[in-house]
């Protein structure tokens, strides 16, 4: 396999264009970029495969209802020891976890995506999950939690890349070395996810932010199948960012009258 070098070094708006295009040409032709050596393939057997991570829970219908005072009790009781008070991932214990508690400020989830969480927990990984708590209380915790997240308005280079020409670099890049964990339709089925613990999460259900999933492909996720991607351009980063967050299935009903707790 061959690394691209060619297409990377862009400094100014007007290039974006131009190697967005070249990039996806690369792409195109065939060049395989690689993850970095740092994701780990745990090896699972099929017994700990059993479900889809993210996968449709029960319905999304269930708005937060009048009570989300007991949502946030829950919150701070259950879960801030640690996904931190905010809900950014910043706890006293984070250092300890494996991997590091999801900072819910900059992912946007669906109700249905956060109770299958806590239904199941996150096998692989220290999410526990919540049996014993009544269903009416996890209701209550998943619709709080998913108001924590505040989604980042476009940047101005957004604004400069054509959507198609975006998509289309996006989902080239995306097929070539996204598909194959996270699934064609970013449903987190793809053909290699079920060899992996914590399994890839469902686009479906989860919406990072703009910067969180800059980070997450520069840096990959500690601890987990999700490597670092050092290859891919600052624009293939950027189509592929935009690729992903196309899936959310976005809850129509979500943000009502209760702004996030700061
Ligand atoms: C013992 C520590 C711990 C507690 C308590 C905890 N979590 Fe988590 N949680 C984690 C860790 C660690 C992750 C990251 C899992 C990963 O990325 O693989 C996580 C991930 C999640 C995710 C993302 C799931 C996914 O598939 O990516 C959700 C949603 C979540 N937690 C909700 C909650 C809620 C709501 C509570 C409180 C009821 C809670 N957590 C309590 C440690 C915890
Ligand atoms: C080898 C399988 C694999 C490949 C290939 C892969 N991912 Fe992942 N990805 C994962 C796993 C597993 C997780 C869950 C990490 C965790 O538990 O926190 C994940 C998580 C993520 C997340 C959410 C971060 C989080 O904390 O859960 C994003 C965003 C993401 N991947 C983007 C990508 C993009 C973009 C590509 C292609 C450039 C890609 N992934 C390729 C396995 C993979």
């Amino acid at each position: 396999m061959r690394a691209v070098t060619g297409c990377g070094c862009f400094k100014l708006r007007e290039r974006v264009l131009v190697s967005l295009v070249v990039c996806a040409a690369s792409v195109v032709s065939g060049i395989l970029i690689t993850p970095a050596a740092g994701g780990l393939a745990h090896g699972v057997s099929a017994a700990q495969t059993a479900s889809k991570r993210g996968a449709a829970g029960p319905a999304d219908a269930r708005v937060a209802s009048a009570d989300s005072s007991r949502g946030a009790f829950l919150f701070l009781r259950d879960c801030a020891p640690c996904h931190g008070k905010t809900g950014d991932g910043n706890s006293r214990v984070r250092r300890t976890l494996h991997p590091k508690p999801l900072d819910f400020t900059n992912f946007e989830m669906t109700d249905s995506f956060i109770l299958g969480a806590l239904h199941q927990g996150v096998p692989g990984s220290d999410m526990p999950a919540w049996h014993s708590s009544p269903e009416k209380d996890l209701v209550e915790v998943a619709a709080y939690t998913a108001r924590l997240a505040h989604p980042d308005a476009l940047s101005e280079q957004d604004q400069y890349a054509p959507p198609a020409a975006l998509e289309e670099a996006g989902r080239r890049v995306y097929q070539s070395h996204c598909a194959r964990c996270h699934g064609a339709n970013g449903n987190g089925d793809g053909p290699d996810a079920r060899r992996y613990l914590p399994k890839p999460p469902s686009f479906a259900g989860m919406r990072p932010s703009l910067t969180a999933a800059q980070r997450v492909i520069e840096n990959g996720v500690a601890g987990t199948p999700m490597a670092s991607w050092p290859l891919l351009t600052p624009p293939e980063i950027q189509a592929v960012t935009q690729y992903i967050r196309s899936f959310y299935n976005e809850p129509a009903a979500r943000r009502s009258a209760m702004p996030a707790p700061r």
